[in-house]
């Protein structure tokens, strides 16, 4: 057998298995932020709720992921990993189980509300723990797993829905015990919520958290038997690693943060990441989707179908994302992600100057304006969407939040991802709110915007953004302190 190195071992076994149960955070992630997508138009029917107030059920649940995000870092540096878990299962089960018995638009609100506080959490908890307990030549793959698990919750949120609705007769008709299939679409969340719950009772605390509370035996413990260190040497070494960049900035909390007054440039660049990964406009996408199809003249009912294949699209790509992340890094993907988005951007918006646009009365008796596509732009519009969905799903996708989990040194990891993870949120609302109005004034403005933002990006990773494969998280520490 050939010798284990001190940061890698061959061993597969368990530590891929409490990887993806903290994955399974994104599973919830995925689903919780798609499932309003189907639920939306018979609530607004029943509810009688303006464009308003029906967007704000939508974006609710997104400002309760920036509270997620922030409080979540410091949630699970305080009480650990795995309890914050616990506390994330809890607030997406009570949320599928709120949001199904709603009575009105404000409970619906409050509810939402509170789902988005726990998605918001799993996005700081998992990739923090997932970067903590893998061994450091197969980290990128395990923690690209988390977006795998997010696009999977996407789309069984978009089969959950059709299937709800393809049942009762329509999203408005009722299912069983007299409830609306969109009621169901909410409570099937509680299901995989208690199983994320049940899971994370079944995984050990992460090593560097131990560390940092003194429980050295616990984390040695961990260090051997699911990272996979072998011989007390190498375990020695690596809790003296974890205990030296520990305390080396003890007792950090958001203000230390800073640095005589200035934000660390690793935090900078953390930011910048989560931004950039709104700011190419991936949720216009995924949020509204139906619009953007049948502006390229396809029928409302084929929309789900166009929309199926897009996230198998998007699935497809984080594979591809997972099988290079460890051989090729992370740098030269996300550089040619932004050059393939921006591509695929720039077209979309080409395509819609082609655009005709008329007039139309929905069904709540609102005046639109309707876009459509001649041919063959509807297809080239159709074909670059793709295109773009490739190059962010096998790219900046998984790896932000691949990133977001291994870039920062561990004193300041799970604060400073809270804060980057936030700033990610915060761009996601503003892009999915601002999107309506955007395209409005024009879709090719819109797409352009999304365009030049991932031109953008392609610049900032060549400036600024370390490559951190194969790197023990340890190291990361030096970086933070000097000029990135
Ligand atoms: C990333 C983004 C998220 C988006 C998803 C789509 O996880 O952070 O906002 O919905 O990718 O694949």
């Amino acid at each position: 057998m050939a010798p284990h190195s001190p940061s890698a071992s061959p061993a597969v076994g368990p530590v891929v298995w409490i990887v993806m149960v903290a994955a399974f955070g994104g599973f919830l992630f995925g689903f919780d932020t798609a499932v309003i997508n189907g639920a939306v138009a018979p609530i607004r029917a029943e509810f009688e709720l303006g464009a308003l107030m029906s967007g704000f059920s939508v974006s609710s649940a997104l400002l309760g992921c920036v509270i997620g995000a922030f409080s979540g870092g410091v949630i699970s540096d305080r009480v650990g990993r795995q309890k914050a878990m616990l506390l994330a299962a809890s607030l997406f089960f009570f949320s599928a189980v709120g949001c199904a018995l709603v009575l009105g638009v404000h409970d619906l609100i409050f509810w939402r509300l509170v789902g988005g506080i726990g998605v918001g959490m799993a996005s700081v908890i998992a990739p923090a723990y997932i970067a903590e307990v893998s061994p450091s030549a197969w980290r990128g793959r395990l923690g690209s797993l988390f977006q795998l698990a997010i696009v999977t919750g996407i789309f069984m949120a978009a089969i959950s829905n059709a299937l709800f609705a393809n049942l009762a007769g329509g999203a408005a008709e009722q299912l069983w015990f007299g409830l609306d299939a969109w009621r169901w679409m909410f409570l099937s969340e509680a299901a995989p919520a208690l199983i994320y719950g049940l899971l994370a009772l079944s995984i050990p605390e992460s090593p560097r958290y131990l560390v940092s509370r003194g429980k050295n035996d616990a984390a040695a413990r961990i260090l051997t038997e699911v990272v996979g260190l072998s011989g007390s040497a190498a375990v020695k070494t690596k809790i003296e690693d974890i205990q030296r960049t520990i305390n080396l900035e003890a007792r950090q909390k958001l203000r230390d943060l800073f640095v005589n007054g200035k934000l660390m440039p690793i935090v900078w660049v953390g930011i910048g990441l989560a931004v950039f990964q709104q700011f190419v406009g991936i949720n216009v996408i995924f949020y509204y989707s139906t619009t953007l199809w049948q502006a390229v003249g396809i029928a409302e009912d084929q929309a789900l179908l166009v929309q199926v294949i897009t996230t198998c699209v998007n699935i497809l790509a984080t594979i591809v994302g997972i099988l290079i992340v460890d051989k090729v890094g992370r740098r030269i993907p996300l550089v040619v992600g932004s050059a393939v988005m921006a591509a695929g951007l720039l077209t979309m918006a080409v395509a819609f100057s082609q655009a005709v646009e008329s007039t139309a009365t929905n069904e709540f008796g609102d005046v639109e304006t309707v876009v459509s596509l001649p041919e063959p732009w509807g297809v080239v519009a159709l074909v670059s969407a793709n295109i773009f969905v490739l190059g962010f799903g096998a790219t900046w996708g998984p790896f932000m939040w691949l990133m977001l989990g291994e870039m920062f040194p561990n004193r300041i990891r799970a604060v400073a991802l809270g804060v980057a993870s936030a700033f990610n949120w915060g761009s996601n609302f503003l892009i999915s709110t601002l999107f309506p109005q955007m395209a409005e004034l024009s879709l090719v403005f819109a797409y352009g915007f999304y365009g030049v933002s991932a031109l953008a990006s392609l610049f900032f990773v060549l400036k600024y953004v370390p490559e951190t494969k194969g790197r023990e998280i340890e190291e990361m520490q030096e970086r933070a302190h000097s000029k990135v």
